[in-house]
């Protein structure tokens, strides 16, 4: 794609109001509130959200905004049991009904089950917690079905939430989101990290469809397994890892020990705002296996971070002429990303202009 896809202001304001509000976009993990109580706070095109889990059990995704004078309710991530807003003392219930409006309930003409915080639309897909914002969305898990066969033997739903943190990128979102999902770059930009389990020319195209995209990236034979894993999974399985991106902005890794997944949102046109994490088939986040992989993905991660600013500088320059992407199972997904992008944005299933050859 022209450099102007990752650069224009114009085209971001377009996939914000196109995209982020009217699609299923990922913004956390059901581990990240394991309890009634539990919460987290993000923000996504502007919105401020309140992701917690209520007493029944419900994972709930309400908007973080004071009925009273529209003041943040809640900060960062914690445990409640009702959330009460800084500025004047409005307090609400875990599922967002006003409890308490001080010095104003008592009017007659006040009715505090009118100040209810909206609720967002949202779904869970393998223990991902998706959002739509402005309702319209198909349902989201008919859209992934087609991804059970790769994913079932991981169990993802079984495994335990290990390590959580946030990140400001800079670079353009969709940037990070073909990085993820490319494996042509694995041999040479982690060359001393990834390339010895997965390299290059072992990577494999997956079938895609109209909700996602995927790649499996097979183990070098030299490199040991990697454990522990479920016993379902099978000799490939055990040997390989799958990623696959959910459109728009979700990318995740299912590993025979880990699954490793990134929430994505344009803070900026150059830059990215990521929720990350890992899941696994162990409890204890303190244990030496957990620590050295999330040792491992920080470092590769690193690698990715310095490789993508240092693209959106170079996507900046008005002499740059974008080449053909490499063959199918080297970057097949990242052409399957502009497809969607093309029929969300497009309007049609027409390549986009200055596309590739692949
Ligand atoms: S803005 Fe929240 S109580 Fe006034
Ligand atoms: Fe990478």
């Amino acid at each position: 794609m022209s450099a102007a896809y990752y650069t224009s202001l114009d085209f971001l304001e377009v996939e914000r109001e196109e995209l982020f509000r009217k699609q299923w976009i990922c913004i956390g993990h059901v581990g990240e509130v394991p309890n009634p109580g539990d919460y987290f706070t993000t923000e996504l095109v502007n919105e401020q959200l309140l992701v917690v889990r209520s007493p029944g059990g419900m994972v709930r995704v309400l908007s973080n905004v004071c009925r009273h004078r529209g003041n943040v309710i809640a900060r960062g991530a914690g445990h409640a049991a009702r959330f009460a807003c800084g500025y004047h003392a409005w307090t609400y219930s875990l599922d967002g009904q006003l409890l308490r409006a001080p010095l104003i309930e008592d009017n007659g003409h006040f009715d505090k089950r009118n100040c209810h915080l909206p609720q967002f639309a949202s779904e869970t897909w393998q223990g991902f917690i998706f959002v739509n914002l402005d309702g319209t969305a198909e349902p989201l898990a008919p859209a992934l079905a087609a991804t059970e066969p790769y994913i079932r033997n991981y169990h993802p739903v079984d495994r335990h939430f290990l390590f959580g943190a946030e990140e400001t990128w800079n670079t353009n979102w969709k940037c990070l989101v073909e990085n993820f999902m490319e494996g042509y770059h694995l041999s040479p930009t982690h060359a001393s990290t990834l390339h010895a389990i997965t390299p290059t020319v072992l990577c494999e195209k997956l079938p895609n469809g109209p909700g996602f995209t995927g790649y499996r990236s097979n183990f070098s034979p030299t490199c040991a397994e990697r454990g522990p894993y479920h016993e379902d999974l099978t000799v490939q399985e055990r040997r390989s890892d799958v990623f696959y991106s959910v459109y728009p902005s979700f990318v995740v890794g299912f590993c025979p020990h880990f699954t490793l997944y990134m929430c994505l949102r344009p803070l900026t046109v150059d830059t990215v705002g990521i929720r990350w994490g890992i899941t696994g088939v162990l409890r204890d986040p303190e244990s030496p296996i957990v620590k050295d992989y999330i040792k491992l993905c920080k470092a590769f991660c690193e690698e990715d971070r310095a490789t993508l600013e240092s693209l959106q500088k170079g996507l900046k320059s008005r002499y740059y002429t974008p080449g053909p992407l490499a063959p199918d199972n080297f970057e097949g997904t990242i052409w399957d990303l502009l497809q969607y992008m093309a029929r969300r944005l497009g309007g049609s299933d027409r390549a986009p202009a200055g596309g590739s050859d692949a």
